[in-house]
This record gives structure tokens, C-alpha cells and sequence, in this order.
């Protein structure tokens, strides 16, 4: 068996590639396929095959509740927040295990349905023209004016939160999202558990007037489930529309500034878009290939120590499964450094895979694709103003401005 590697430089390295990873990722894939960063205790796997078999296989997933080590920064939060917040499940289904994943997973999925999606069409559309409508500038930041506002209105308006309660929702949704970020300093965290807290102390809220006054929208259809009887306590509810609430927001921002970025940068792409409407749907799959909105995402092996790549891997440890790498495999793509919206079986794995798969990515494909729509109808011919910079954030890769001219 191969000696565990350790990547003294590997937090380094991140922090040095931030605005461009996909180099680093490379050299991971060529040279290092498992490697060990002692700093942050966590393996990180690059290659295609083996991202694709720690996800699917059984044997990787979440550690036990009950093995979760007791960390200062939340003993902090509890501290000074513990009374002033409802109580919530630490944990939300991302981390959980069967049969407790699928339990409440389950309930979310019974009222996501493609016919809420569908229903949803005429809204994302007329809320994209409007916030698409040209200004006397004829100046847009694609990110902060319209990648950010649609996907938190959308959100908003499926979970049935009312629309005036959205701008204070961004401000906590972001500070939220510093939780998934492996760079995230210790004042991060908290700040990061406080946002938590409040959006809790928020959807308890609205939960009281959803039994009142219950209606069409997810929240009320997932709270008239609880009071039948269906098996979710309120603690793990407010972790689910939580979840819902922040997951559906900055990853769709990032799909499609991220997206809009390449082509911008590839404008034959750009242009055989424009001209062929229906590739649109391919477009987006190779938008999520090429500069995926999440980097990363974890698993542990929870039943024994595992060989990966010839390395040792001691249960419960955790392993980084770098989808943004896998997805630039040349042993799966060609050309993977290219950007082509014409490429064929698009098999990324930016919505992950197995049982965590993205329970939002038929609605995330269909917010993409009226975007992008608009987006070509009203920018067309545009140009950036300035080169834009991906925000701090490594594992939720985004830009933090993309200012066009049109
Ligand atoms: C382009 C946009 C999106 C991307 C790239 C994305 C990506 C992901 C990824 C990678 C995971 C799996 C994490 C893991 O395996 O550990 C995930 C899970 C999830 N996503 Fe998304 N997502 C997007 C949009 C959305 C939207 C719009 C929603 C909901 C409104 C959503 C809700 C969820 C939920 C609830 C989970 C947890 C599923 C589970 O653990 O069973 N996502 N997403």
C-alpha cells in the first residue's frame, strides 16, 4: 500500500488558485489523485471515477450524530444566542444518514413536483425581464442586479415567504453560505451560525401563519404534512427550509454568472447561442461542467477504513470529493479545458450524485434556461466593463461583479 501523502501546501495552494482552480486540480488528478492536507485533517480526491464511486457507493456518507465533536466556535454562539433563537437540527439532510435523510428528504420531494416547477414558469419569467430592463446607463452588474435578486425571488416565492422579506434574506443567506466554506475563519463560522439562527427565528414565524392560513406554496404543503401526522419534528422543519431557502440562492447566482462569464469569454459560443435558442439546455449542463457553482462536497467512509487510490483512509476521516475537478477529467472528457455547449452526454457531477443529489436541480435547469434567454435577448453584443474577480469563497465558486455594457 502506497505511504499517505500529505499536502503540507495544500491550504496554500487553495488560497493562491482561488480565482482560477482548474490548473491546480489538474496537477492533483496527474500527480496527487488522493492527497492528505494535515491542516485541515481531510483527504482530497480529484479523479472522475473515484468522485463518481464515493458518491454512489453506500459505504460513504455522513458521521453519526452522535460523533460530532464539540467545537468551540458553536459552544460561542450557544452562549450568546441560545435563548434568543428557536432550537434547530444541527444537522439538515445534506449531512444525514438513511433512513433520517431519507425521511425528511422525502418530505421536501413530495411537494417539489415538476408541476410546482412548471407553475412557476410565468413568474421567473416576467421577474427576469424586469430586472433585465434597460437603464438610462445601458450598464449592468449581471451578478448583484440580476444572478443574485432571481434565484432569492424564486426561492422566496415557491416556499410562499413574501416577497418584502427578500434583501434581508440575501444578507443572511450569505453570511449563512460562510458555513460550506473550507477558508472561512473562526468569526466566519459564528457569524455564520448566527445567520442560521435568525433565518430559524424567521421560518418559525411562518410556520405559526402557514397553520392558520395555510396555501399553495411548499412551506404551507410541507407544515399541512406535519400536522397530519407525517413523521418531522419543527426543529428538523426550520433545518429544512433553511437548507431549501440558501442552497436554491447562491448556487443558481453562481450558475449563471459563472455561465454568462464563459460565454463572454468564448464568443463563437456566445454567438452560436444567440442564433440557436434550443441549444440552451445543453449550454447549461456544460456551464455546470465547466465552472460549477459548488467545488466540492464531503464524505467519510462510515463502516471501515478504505483503500482509495492505493491510500489508506481511516473511517470517519473525512474525504473532499472536488466535483470541479472530476468534471475536468480527460479520461472522461475530451478537450476537457474547453468550452463547448455543443459536447455530447454532459455526464458533471456538479449536482453531485447518489442519494444527496440535488434536490433543486430541475428547478436550478429551469430558472437557467429562461435566464439565459433573457439575458440574450436584452445583452447581446454587450462587453465587460471590467475583468471580473470569483469572490473568497472557494468551495461556492462566484463572481462578486460582472459589469456589462450593452
Ligand atoms: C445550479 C444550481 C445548484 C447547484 C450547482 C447545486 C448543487 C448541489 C450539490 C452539489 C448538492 C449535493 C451535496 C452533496 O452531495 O453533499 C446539492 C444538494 C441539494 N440541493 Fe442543490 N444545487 C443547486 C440548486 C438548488 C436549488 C435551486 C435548490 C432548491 C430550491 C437546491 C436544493 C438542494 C437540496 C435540498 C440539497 C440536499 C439534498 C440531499 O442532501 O439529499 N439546490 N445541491
Amino acid at each position: 500500500m502506497k505511504k499517505m501523502e500529505t499536502g503540507e501546501d495544500f491550504l496554500l495552494e487553495m488560497h493562491r488558485s482561488l480565482q482560477n482552480p482548474y490548473p491546480f486540480y489538474k496537477e492533483l488528478r496527474d500527480k496527487s489523485p488522493i492527497v492528505y492536507s494535515e491542516v485541515l485533517d481531510t483527504f482530497f480526491v480529484s479523479r472522475y471515477n473515484t468522485c463518481n464511486m464515493i458518491l454512489k457507493e453506500k459505504q460513504f456518507g455522513h458521521t453519526p450524530n452522535d460523533m460530532e465533536e464539540p467545537s468551540p466556535i458553536f459552544d460561542r454562539y450557544m452562549k450568546e444566542y441560545g435563548d434568543k433563537h428557536p432550537k434547530m437540527k444541527r444537522r439538515s439532510i445534506l449531512s444525514l444518514n438513511p433512513p433520517d435523510h431519507t425521511r425528511i428528504r422525502n418530505l421536501a420531494s413530495k411537494s417539489f413536483t415538476p408541476r410546482a416547477i412548471e407553475q412557476l414558469k410565468p413568474f421567473i419569467e416576467n421577474l427576469s425581464e424586469n430586472l433585465l430592463r434597460p437603464n438610462a446607463t445601458h450598464e449592468i452588474d449581471l451578478i448583484t442586479q440580476f444572478a443574485a435578486p432571481l434565484p432569492a425571488y424564486v426561492i422566496a416565492k415557491l416556499m410562499g415567504v413574501p416577497e418584502h422579506d427578500m434583501p434581508r434574506f440575501k444578507i443572511l443567506s450569505d453570511e449563512f453560505a460562510k458555513l460550506f466554506n473550507p477558508l472561512s475563519s473562526d468569526d466566519d463560522i459564528y457569524d455564520g451560525f448566527v445567520a442560521k439562527g435568525e433565518l430559524g427565528k424567521y421560518f418559525s414565524g411562518l410556520i405559526d401563519i402557514k397553520k392558520k392560513d395555510p396555501s399553495e406554496d411548499l412551506l404551507s404543503k410541507m407544515v399541512t404534512d406535519m400536522e397530519s401526522g407525517y413523521n418531522i419534528t419543527v426543529e428538523e422543519l426550520l433545518t429544512l427550509c433553511t437548507l431549501l431557502l440558501v442552497a436554491g440562492h447562491e448556487t443558481t447566482t453562481n450558475l449563471i454568472g459563472n455561465g454568462f462569464y464563459a460565454l463572454m469569454k468564448n464568443r463563437d459560443q456566445m454567438n452560436m447561442l444567440i442564433d440557436d435558442r434550443s441549444l440552451i439546455k445543453n449550454a447549461i449542463e456544460e456551464m455546470l461542467r465547466y465552472d460549477p457553482p459548488v467545488q466540492m462536497v464531503s464524505r467519510v467512509s462510515m463502516t471501515d477504513d478504505v483503500s482509495i487510490e492505493g491510500v489508506e483512509v481511516p473511517k470517519n476521516k473525512f474525504i473532499a470529493v472536488i466535483v470541479a475537478s472530476a468534471n475536468r477529467d480527460e479520461e472522461i472528457f475530451n478537450e476537457p479545458d474547453k468550452f463547448d455547449i455543443t459536447r455530447s452526454e454532459i455526464r458533471h457531477l456538479s449536482f453531485s450524485e447518489g442519494i444527496h443529489f440535488c434536490l433543486g436541480a430541475p428547478l436550478a435547469r429551469v430558472e437557467g434556461a429562461i435566464a439565459f434567454d433573457k439575458i440574450l435577448d436584452h445583452l447581446k453584443g454587450g462587453k465587460i466593463i471590467e475583468e471580473p474577480k470569483y469572490r473568497g469563497n472557494y468551495n461556492m465558486r462566484g463572481l462578486e461583479h460582472l459589469r456589462i455594457s450593452f
